[in-house]
């Protein structure tokens, strides 16, 4: 095969200036980014992945002067957030400036945030700005509906050798930022990511909501339908392989159900499984959270990629750590 070709930041930040596409790490996953003030370039993005036209794309920045571009408003709960967080794995959708980012928007009136700390997404946000580009759209850099990568590599497997990449290796974080919307008067959790509720709450000092706790609320700016958000869609996040959830005696029981016959068959689990089958996949999950959201895409990849096609995950523990990856791979388990 031939090798990549290996791309300066100073070429890709003038690729992104030039309209055109290009894939880069953040800390979280690998985003497929372009100029989010160049319609046309915003539009290649959607084209690219498939997504459709209502679903909203985050705008990353080098810092949160940035915000100003962008944002006509940002609430004091929101500033809290940027402070704490900021650069890191925090999205925040803020009220949009009129007429700026509308390719972006996917037709909402506000605009997802994102500062990302990768030190190559930092370099190359700060190139793109001495060239007059103030935000990189960039939604994860799969087909939609599909896991999101982690490596440059996995953003080739998807998108071909044709697509700039910048490869700054594995991605630290490894699922999707956490998405909080400041747009409704209080803090509302659309996403969770690996920043915990205990330190949203404790940089805001106040409670986070959920999508849930809108419905029916009498208070008027939060009876608005909840705006769309793809990461929210139930089966998001899917791998090929069907993905099924169990606690660790149930996982055993199942395994031992299938004898010596266990084909195409994938176990990700804490607890150790005993099994009569040298055919069976086990990989062992990390014991803590932090590790697991690392290489949780990165297995699901690798499972599809020899073929499984049964996936049995064992539960994850209840604690709030555990909250993001939990979200994921139940999305995958919906499919
Ligand atoms: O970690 C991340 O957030 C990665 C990296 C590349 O930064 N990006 C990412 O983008 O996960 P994407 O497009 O795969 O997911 C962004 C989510 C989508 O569910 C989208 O609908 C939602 O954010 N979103 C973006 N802008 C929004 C807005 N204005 N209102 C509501 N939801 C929004
Ligand atoms: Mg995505």
């Amino acid at each position: 095969m031939n090798a990549p070709p290996v791309l300066s930041l100073a070429q890709a930040a003038q690729i992104i200036a030039r309209g055109q596409l290009l894939a880069f790490p953040t800390e979280t996953v690998y985003g497929l980014g372009a100029d989010a003030s160049q319609d046309a370039a915003v539009a290649q993005i959607f084209a690219a992945k498939g997504r459709p036209a209502d679903h909203p794309l985050i705008v990353h920045v080098a810092n949160a002067k940035a915000i100003t571009h962008f944002a006509r408003q940002v609430p004091e709960f929101a500033q809290r957030l940027i402070d704490a967080f900021w650069p890191g794995p925090l999205t925040v959708i803020l009220p949009r400036l009129a007429g700026v980012a509308t390719a972006c928007a996917g037709g909402q009136d506000s605009i997802g945030l994102r500062c990302p700390s990768h030190p190559m997404a930092q370099a190359l946000l700060e190139q793109c700005a001495a060239l007059g580009v103030h935000g990189v759209a960039a939604p994860s850099a799969n087909k939609f509906g599909k896991v999101s990568p982690t490596s440059a590599a996995h953003v080739r497997s998807e998108f071909g050798l044709e697509l700039a990449v910048l490869d700054g290796g594995a991605c630290e974080v490894g699922i999707e930022s956490t998405i909080v919307d400041c747009t409704r008067g209080a803090p509302v959790l659309l996403r969770p990511g690996v920043l915990t509720r205990e330190q949203i709450e404790g940089a805001m000092g106040r409670t986070l909501l959920l999508p849930d706790d809108l419905v029916g609320a009498q208070d008027a700016p939060l009876s608005e339908p909840a705006p769309r958000a793809s990461g929210t869609l139930a089966s998001h996040y899917a791998p090929r392989a069907t993905l099924r959830l169990m606690d660790a005696k149930s996982l055993q029981t199942a395994v031992e159900l299938l004898g010596a016959d266990a084909k195409n068959i994938a176990v990700y689990a804490r607890t150790p499984v005993h099994t009569r089958s040298s055919a069976l996949i086990v990989r062992r999950m990390p014991d803590g959270a932090a590790a697991t959201a690392q290489q949780l895409f990165a297995v699901l990849r690798d499972f599809d990629a020899q073929g499984v096609r049964l996936i049995w995950v064992e539960n994850v523990p209840q604690d709030t750590a555990w909250d993001g990856v939990r979200d994921r791979l139940q999305r995958a388990a919906a499919h």
